[in-house]
């Protein structure tokens, strides 16, 4: 089978992911995020979807070998936002014309089920905007609160599929666990979003294509790739940063694999090189996450260095990035981009 008829195939198996991973030579990587390209503008439109992120808190009670916020570094200074504070950044992305509101944050248990649900209550209150949590691994009645007052969709990624990979990376966590989170997530009626680190150490190209079996077996909802970016002071410090062409690889491939998902152009991609986004959205991404944190803690969620856009204003950071991709010809969405899938909503 040549590269032609295995990028039209329709449903691509291990050897075949781990082939197309290894490609190399750039009239094939071409057609390879070219076809990334038409399959995505086949299963979800042209339109660039926009989620808005609030760093909500830098505190993490866990200890992720390869990240900046992990509890034990002790040179970050830590803050936490006011509900006010978020709220009211909540309406301002709302203001932009930005549907989706994600609140993210390090695993803190300060920001509770109450102060959790009176934020996502008050936003929905003000908008119909779809709320996103990425709060880390929470005890399940928290979900289902959360979900109740009104949470829409959950973002965890695995980080990677090779169980013992992720032991290293985790110290005190399982793999099993974030599945068994993931899969409650989605058994109440939360869209999810899951995804991996690219190029972390120790990784293989085998593992990455079981990173993409596992999306497809999960049957996410969203899917997002970034590359490994060495933060100081953590234990990867000195390790080597992912690649921008691995990390494109890894969405094109996965763009073929699971077709129907949404998928971002990361900030770390765009962070690592200069032109990821427009990279990412023609390689088969479709979604786009403005970092829209107010100041002073925007230059403060420091997961890796450098991350780009934290230090300028998140206004005109958000519309750089309208503007980037509209010089692509892709139109953006000013809808809340729900799942692709139908039966992405059950009742609570
Ligand atoms: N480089 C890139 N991404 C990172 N993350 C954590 N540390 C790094 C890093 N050094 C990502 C993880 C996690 C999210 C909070 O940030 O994928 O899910
Ligand atoms: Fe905390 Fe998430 Fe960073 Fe791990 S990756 S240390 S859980 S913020």
């Amino acid at each position: 089978m040549n590269l032609n008829e295995l990028l039209h195939k329709d449903e691509l198996n291990r050897d075949d992911i781990i082939y197309l991973l290894n490609l190399t030579g750039e009239e094939d990587l071409q057609q390879l995020y070219n076809r990334a390209d038409e399959v995505r503008s086949q299963f979800c439109g042209d339109e660039v979807h926009l989620r808005g992120i609030i760093e909500i808190s830098n505190f993490c009670e866990q200890n992720c070998v390869y990240c900046g916020l992990r509890n034990d570094n002790d040179s970050l200074p830590r803050y936490r936002m006011t509900p006010e504070e978020v709220i009211e950044t909540a309406r301002t992305i709302t203001n932009l014309g930005i549907f989706t509101i994600v609140l993210q944050s390090g695993e803190d248990a300060h920001f509770d089920s109450d102060i959790i649900s009176y934020i996502i209550y008050q936003i929905k209150q003000k908008s119909n905007a779809a709320i996103t949590l990425s709060l880390g691994e929470r005890p399940f009645d928290e979900y289902r609160a959360w979900k109740i007052a009104g949470a829409d969709r959950y973002l965890l990624k695995h980080e990677t599929a090779n169980p013992v990979l992720y032991e290293s990376y985790h110290l005190k966590q399982k793999l099993s666990e974030r599945l068994d989170h993931l899969k409650f997530l989605k058994s109440i009626g939360y869209q999810i979003g899951s995804g991996n680190l690219i190029g972390l150490p120790m990784q293989t190209i085998e593992d990455l294509a079981d990173d993409i079996l596992l999306c497809k077996e999960l049957d996410l909802d969203m899917a997002a790739f970034g590359p490994f970016i060495p933060s100081p002071k953590t234990p990867y410090q000195h390790k080597t940063t992912g690649t921008s062409e691995l990390t494109l690889k890894v969405t094109a491939v996965a763009r073929l694999v699971l077709k129907k998902v949404h998928i971002p152009a990361t900030t770390a991609l765009d962070t690592i090189d200069p032109i990821g986004r427009e990279r990412g959205l023609t390689a088969g991404a479709n979604v786009v996450m403005p970092d829209l944190t107010p100041f002073p803690y925007r230059s403060q969620y420091q997961i890796y260095p450098d991350k780009r856009g934290s230090q300028s204003d998140p206004l005109d950071s958000a519309a750089q990035i309208k503007k980037r991709i509209e010089d692509l010809g892709r139109k953006i969405s000013y809808k809340r981009g729900d799942s692709l899938k139908q039966d992405a909503q059950p009742s609570v």
